[in-house]
């Protein structure tokens, strides 16, 4: 009897087993195609993606020449150059990556970390910044500002060429 109860134990086992094993195999498959379907699925079109990294500053007119504007949202500042030009600044330093404002009274952005700062340009004034602060895009059509955030220009130092002017 003990050698039947044993036996009956053993198939009872063998069978929690290979069920067990079937279920693991299944659930690998059913993983497997789902990373298939999601590779070969389109990506969102790019449009879309530009449409969302897309910031409209407004109309040229809004913003006085020698003007810096902060938008939070996009995490830049549009300067507008005194010779009515435009550059959207990133303002994230370029030595270790502080959040940098723009301190008006003393016209320049000013570093809150290692008190780096930068002309209305992004040209460092003082280091440590070891480079100009980097770009966004700009288009303007129709006089609307447009900013592309997913378009970033590293520099050295701040150039003519790097304005977007509004004629
Ligand atoms: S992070 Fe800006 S000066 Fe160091």
């Amino acid at each position: 009897m003990p050698e039947e109860l044993k036996n009956l134990k053993d198939k009872s086992r063998r069978s929690f087993l290979s069920k067990l094993w079937l279920l693991l195999g299944v659930a690998l498959l059913v993983e497997l195609i789902w990373v298939l379907v999601s590779f070969l699925r389109p990506r969102k079109p790019k449009a879309e993606t530009d449409a969302q990294n897309t910031i409209i500053a407004g109309p040229i007119d809004r913003f006085e020449p020698g003007s810096v504007t902060a938008f939070p949202q996009g995490k830049f500042y549009l300067a507008r150059l005194e010779g009515g030009g435009f550059l959207a600044l990133s303002r994230v330093c370029t030595h270790l990556g502080c959040t940098v404002p723009w301190v008006p009274d003393q016209n320049r952005f000013i570093c809150p970390c290692h008190a780096s700062s930068f002309d209305i340009t992004g040209n460092v004034i003082n280091p440590p910044a070891p480079r100009a602060l980097d770009l966004f895009q700009i288009e303007i059509e129709n006089n609307i500002v447009k900013v592309f955030l997913d378009r970033t220009v590293k520099r050295k130092r701040y150039r003519d060429d790097q304005v977007t002017k509004p004629f």
